[in-house]
Formats: structure tokens, C-alpha cells, sequence
């Protein structure tokens, strides 16, 4: 089965070719990047009159990239949120158009199911039950998976999700747009043990999350301390501390809910998981703990149309009929009620 992907809810205009939900034929992306980097954070204005600017370029290589004419399409799958509104209505707008035109089905997909199933692509062994935590810059979700791919959802940030915290703290540092990537590579040469910043929630036994805190303390720092502006030699070290905080407590979290339900393997899904501190130390607790461990490679975990096309998958797998009347969501709240992610056959 192959589908097309197509990702519009937030800063990337992403397309895909899909073959069974696992095998990346194409995938093709346009990021805005540069348009938001002189804000220092996303316009919503300013993501959508550019994604449909590009989109249909963006589809257009895609499909030329899988050398795949439109009619050797089994369906097109979107995401219809969360999301910002007018981004997603782009996304929305375009793919029911397409799949009107040319008589194919089209499956609306949530953003975070889309996460989580980039965990299949590159046709990898994916075993459950598992836990699965999606972290991204609008959420940090950890969920238990059982053995028949159903979605239970443990736990989330009760204030800012992790990619947030990443992305304001890497802007009190004076560090580039978007922060997180900038933060992950300049706390490659800091000390992270020079400051010891607060870790929220870490030890209370419950799977809820919180990074407000942590971003607060990080502000009382600098206010204190004058940085970046008296002594920007210490920089690394602050950021390396930060980046250390809020990677303990991902950490912790997921690996404790692992334990606590004797999964076979641990997903870790979303933009925040190409962070590569994050990625060895998941990599070193999971290996403790002779645990699977699946991290999508950093390409598919930031936002992408392949994951849009493997959920798409799932949906059609697990019985989920086409939606031609199909409308953008913006605040889907619900994406776990029936979404079942797909395992490698035993
Ligand atoms: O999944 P994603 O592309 O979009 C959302 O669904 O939000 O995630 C974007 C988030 C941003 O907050 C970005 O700063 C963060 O992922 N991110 C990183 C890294 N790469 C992207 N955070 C830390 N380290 C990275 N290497
Ligand atoms: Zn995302």
C-alpha cells in the first residue's frame, strides 16, 4: 500500500511516499526556519501564507523523488491536528482537494499519532507492550502501549512541554531560532555539573511532567548572575546544566513507567528526541535494563511526512475508514480513542 504524507500542523511544509507503512520511498521537506528565526519564534501569520506557497511544490517532489504517479496511490493521509489553525487548514484543504481530484481516499491523521508512528519507518523490529513518549515543541506525552497497539495515555507536562522549555531557554541564552538544536550543540562543550538546576517532579511516582519551574529558575540564574552578557565564557556550562535538567527527568519518567509495566521496548518520538543527549542516555538506561529501545533517526523525529503516511497506515489497518468530508482540528485532544499503533508480526 502506498501512501502519500502530507504535514502542514506547525513550521514545516513536509510530503511522503509511504510503502506499507514502514518503507520511506521519498520525503521531501520545506523549513521555515529562516522566516521565524527574525521573531525568535513561530508567526502562525507568516507559517501559513508560506505553506501554501510551497505545498504543492513540496507534493510535487515527493512524488517525483518515488518516481509514483498519483494514480499508483492507495490514499492520502494528513494531519488534521493539533496544530495551528490556519497551517493545518492549508494541509487540510490541499490533500481533500487531491484526493478528490483523483478519486483517492483520504485519512485524517493526528499529529501525535503521526509522531509515534515513526517509530515504524525503516521497516524496524517494533515489539509491544511498549512505552512510548512523544516530545515535541507543543507536547510531552508518555503513553503505554499494549500488545494490540491501543494507546493509554500515562502522563504529559502539566505546564510547558519539554521542546518549549528547550526553545526559552535557549533564548534567555541569547542562542539562535529554533533553540533547541542550538542549545543540544552548545552544551556539548559545557560542564553540565557546574549548576545544578531543579528537576520538577522528578521522584513523585506519577508520570506527569512539568518544565515551567525549570525555566524559571533558569531566568532567577541569569538575572543574578548577569550571563550571558558578563561572563559569556559560561554559557556552555548554564546550557549544558539546563539541557541535563530536563533530560533527567524525561529520562526518569519513561524509564520508570517502563519498569513499572514490564514492557519489551521504549519508543521516544518528537522533535526533542534528535536531542543528542537525550537519544545516550536513553540509550544507556535501555541497555541497563536489557530494554529495546527504538529512537526514529533525527530526521523523523522533528516534523515530517512519512510519519503522516505510517499513521495513515495504521488507521487504514486497524478498520479506520477514509474521511472525505474531512476538517482541520486544531485542538484534538481525543487522538488516542481508537488510533492503534502497528508492531512487527511475531
Ligand atoms: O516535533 P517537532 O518538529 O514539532 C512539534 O510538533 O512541535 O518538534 C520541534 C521541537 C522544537 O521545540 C525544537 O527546538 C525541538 O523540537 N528540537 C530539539 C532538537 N531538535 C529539535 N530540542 C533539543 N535538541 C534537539 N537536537
Ligand atoms: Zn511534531
Amino acid at each position: 500500500m502506498l501512501l502519500l504524507g502530507i504535514e502542514t500542523s506547525c513550521d514545516e511544509t513536509a510530503a511522503a511516499v509511504v510503502q506499507d507503512g514502514c518503507e520511506v520511498v521519498s520525503s521531501v521537506l520545506f523549513t521555515q526556519d529562516e522566516i521565524h528565526s527574525r521573531f525568535g519564534g513561530i508567526v502562525p501569520e507568516l507559517a501559513c501564507r508560506r505553506h501554501s506557497a510551497v505545498i504543492d511544490a513540496v507534493v510535487e517532489g515527493a512524488l517525483l523523488a518515488a518516481s509514483v504517479d498519483l494514480r499508483e496511490l492507495s490514499g492520502i493521509a494528513v494531519t488534521r491536528g493539533p496544530g495551528l489553525m490556519g497551517a493545518l487548514l492549508v494541509g487540510v484543504s490541499y490533500a481533500k482537494a487531491l484526493a478528490y481530484s483523483q478519486g483517492l481516499p483520504l485519512i485524517g491523521v493526528d499529529h501525535l499519532a503521526g509522531h509515534l508512528s515513526s517509530v515504524r519507518l525503516g521497516k524496524r523490529d517494533v515489539r509491544f507492550p511498549a512505552v512510548g513518549l512523544v516530545v515535541s515543541g507543543g507536547h510531552t506525552n508518555l503513553y503505554r502501549i499494549s500488545v494490540d497497539g491501543s494507546l493509554q495515555l500515562l502522563g504529559r507536562t502539566l505546564d510547558d512541554a519539554a521542546g518549549e522549555a528547550f526553545d526559552k531557554g535557549a533564548k534567555m541564552l541569547g542562542l539562535p531560532f529554533p533553540g533547541g538544536p542550538a542549545l543540544d550543540r552548545l552544551s556539548e562543550t559545557g560542564d553540565p555539573a557546574r549548576i545544578r538546576f531543579p528537576r520538577p517532579s522528578l521522584k513523585n511516582g506519577r508520570f506527569d511532567m512539568s518544565f515551567s519551574g525549570l525555566k524559571t529558575s533558569l531566568r532567577y540564574y541569569l538575572d543574578k548572575s548577569g550571563h550571558p552578557e558578563s561572563d559569556p565564557a559560561q554559557i556552555p556550562d548554564v546550557a549544558a546544566a539546563y539541557q541535563q535538567a530536563i533530560v533527567d527527568v524525561l529520562v526518569e519518567k519513561t524509564l520508570s513507567a517502563a519498569l513499572r509495566y514490564s514492557v519489551r521496548s521504549v519508543f521516544i518520538t518528537g522533535g526533542v528526541a534528535a536531542n543528542r543527549l537525550l537519544r545516550k542516555e536513553m540509550e544507556r538506561v535501555c541497555r541497563e535494563h536489557k530494554i529495546h529501545l527504538i529512537i526514529p533517526s533525527p530526521p523523523y523525529c522533528t516534523d515530517n511526512g512519512a510519519m503522516i503516511a505510517a499513521a495513515g497506515f495504521a488507521v487504514i489497518s486497524g478498520g479506520g475508514g477514509p474521511d472525505t468530508d474531512l476538517e482541520m482540528s486544531p485542538y484534538l485532544k481525543t487522538f488516542t480513542d481508537g488510533f492503534r499503533l502497528i508492531g512487527s508480526r511475531p
